[in-house]
């Protein structure tokens, strides 16, 4: 019920191309979130995974890491894991769009499950980048590895375990951070810890993207605090997602877009 309320609210505050009177936020809602026409024939092999795994029975376990922004139960089918968990064609998509415009040389994921957004992120990433994704669930981590290897992404690194211990060997590795993908641990206080963390190695225009961020009162609690961090100029939120700048602007500025 508030999930309803909370996006009738978006709706009515969120705005679409004409009510963005900054050049920067306009060009990039314009050319690239609203892009829906740029796509990758990759794209096809991919969903023809989804479709795969959602017809998948078997049962995983053990999937109560962090409370999972769709599910409350720590057993599934990955079926059902397939479906509720793994972004949309619609989002994974946006995210093709978003990192292809980024053009990271080093990103992260915090979030793997079954790989799909890995997927279609590292389409738009290209082929210089270097990208590290996080996963807790071994059975998890396992599958995203075989999907990986069957479109040829030879370049994801999955890195297996809770992120309270992963997240600092990824960043040992990369010298900084130019994308973060925040998609699993949908709560307030480790969402801040991982966010703290990232910030330490991010680049002068670094992109951070924070799935869920209206999902609970927590999650919204701790989007709230992100925007008002002395490091983040512009966010944008898309109501399921939320996009945050880094690169130092005159003003901080914060957006509400329809998506
Ligand atoms: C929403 S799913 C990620 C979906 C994926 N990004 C996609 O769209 O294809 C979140 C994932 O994060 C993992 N996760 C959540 N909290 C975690 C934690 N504290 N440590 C490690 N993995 C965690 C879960 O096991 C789950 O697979």
């Amino acid at each position: 019920m508030n999930q309803i309320l909370n996006y009738l609210s978006y709706l009515f505050k969120s705005t679409n191309l004409h009510g963005i009177h900054s050049p920067l936020v306009y060009s990039l809602v314009k050319d690239v979130i609203y892009k829906r026409k740029d796509k990758s024939e990759k794209f096809k092999s991919i969903e023809a995974i989804r479709k795969e795994l959602i017809k998948e029975r078997s049962l995983i376990s053990g999937l109560d890491f962090g409370a999972g922004s769709s599910s409350n139960s720590s057993q599934k089918t990955i079926g059902d894991f397939a479906r509720s968990s793994s972004k949309s064609v619609k989002f994974s998509r946006l995210l093709y769009r978003l990192s292809k415009w980024q053009q990271p040389k080093y990103a992260l994921e915090l979030g793997t499950a079954l790989g799909i957004s890995g997927m279609y992120q590292t389409i738009g990433f290209g082929d210089s980048a270097k990208f590290i994704t996080l996963e807790g669930n071994s059975l998890l981590a396992a599958k995203a590895q075989k999907n990986y290897k069957k479109l040829n992404f030879n370049s994801i690194e999955i890195i297996e375990g809770n992120f309270d211990n992963t997240l600092s060997i990824a960043l040992e590795k990369m010298p900084q951070l130019d994308w973060v993908f925040f998609d699993g641990n949908h709560k307030k206080e480790p969402t801040i810890r991982y966010f703290h963390q990232c910030l330490e190695k991010a680049s002068e225009k670094a992109l951070f993207i924070f799935d869920d961020i209206n999902w609970s009162a927590e999650m919204q609690e701790a989007w709230d605090e992100i925007k008002q961090h002395a490091k983040v100029y512009i966010t944008i939120d898309l109501f399921f997602l939320g996009l945050v700048f880094l690169e130092k602007r005159p003003q901080k500025e914060h957006f509400i877009v329809r998506f």
